[in-house]
């Protein structure tokens, strides 16, 4: 990989997109590397937790590669846009929770990688916009779908016609991160919150996952439904019983992730 690093720490995965010198741009290269490591991840039973930032202090990713995109015609566009929601569909669906640590600047395709992982958290310096507006494009990576979903469609409009940036704060204001915290505590705040995810039985974390992002897709009385399924599922798992168990004997559980 060129432009990714992948950091295994027990339970957890960070994976930086390190192209620091064009504040993370995305271009199809560094799109594919994300999407082998997600996939590469996926598959690590140990893993639970994945944690996205942006190797530097300045950007999480600026957004998709400007200076390859003047180049392309519409097919391009067409097919790089299909990485970008390849990216994004793994990020949101995979077994593990993803927390984007958003390190400065979270614009365009960049943008929409965070709006893909499970938790936002902000350093004080950190700014979302979905600019493409300003280049004469749309979102192309989910951005259109998944920033209504979050903030509401009336605010998402605002900030995709005008393509303005937003500080931590306001983002935290919207509900598009979770928290804001200085700087230099964002990587061991984003693995604390990580760490005690891990803790809990990641299967149920997993179906939890699933029933949540259902409801971003179906109406309420199948999302219902599949919530019986789910927590069906659930029933049927040793670390229901260890859970339930470990209650009732006032002992700290020991889950074996089904
Ligand atoms: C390519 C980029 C880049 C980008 C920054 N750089 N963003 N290169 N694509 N998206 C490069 C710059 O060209 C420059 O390279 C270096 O990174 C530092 O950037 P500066 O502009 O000099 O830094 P600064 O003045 O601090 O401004 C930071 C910034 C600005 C506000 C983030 O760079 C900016 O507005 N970038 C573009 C943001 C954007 O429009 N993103 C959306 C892209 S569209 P050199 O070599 O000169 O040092 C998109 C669509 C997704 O994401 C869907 C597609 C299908």
């Amino acid at each position: 990989m060129e432009f990714i690093k992948l950091s295994l720490e027990e339970e957890l995965a960070v994976v930086t997109i390190d192209r620091p010198k064009s504040l993370n741009a995305l271009n199809s290269q560094v799109y594919r590397e994300i999407i082998a490591t997600l996939r590469q991840v996926e598959a690590m039973d140990q893993v639970k937790v994945v944690i996205l930032t942006g190797a530097g202090e300045k950007a999480f990713a600026a957004g998709a590669d400007i200076a390859q995109m003047v180049h392309e015609d519409a097919v391009a566009g067409r097919r790089l846009s299909g990485l970008c929601h390849e990216a994004a569909n793994l990020l949101e669906s995979m077994r593990q929770v993803t927390i984007a640590a958003v390190n400065g600047f979270a614009l365009g395709g960049g943008c929409e990688l965070t709006l893909a992982c499970d938790l936002r958290i902000a350093a004080d310096h950190a700014r979302f916009a979905l600019p493409e507006v300003t280049l004469g494009i749309i979102p192309g990576g989910g951005g259109t779908q998944r920033l209504a979903r979050i903030i509401g469609v009336g605010r998402a409009k605002e900030l995709i016609f005008t393509g303005d940036q937003i500080d931590a704060q306001e983002a935290y204001r919207l509900g598009l991160a979770n928290h804001v915290v200085p700087r230099d505590e964002l990587m061991e705040t984003c693995r604390a919150l990580g760490k005690k995810i891990a803790s809990r039985a990641s299967y149920a974390v997993f179906l939890a996952k699933t029933a949540i992002n259902s409801s971003q897709e179906i109406d309420l009385k199948n999302g219902a439904e599949r919530e019986k399924d789910l927590l069906g599922l659930a029933f049927a798992t040793r670390d229901k019983q260890e859970g339930m168990e470990a209650f009732l004997a006032r002992r700290p559980p020991r889950f074996q992730d089904f």
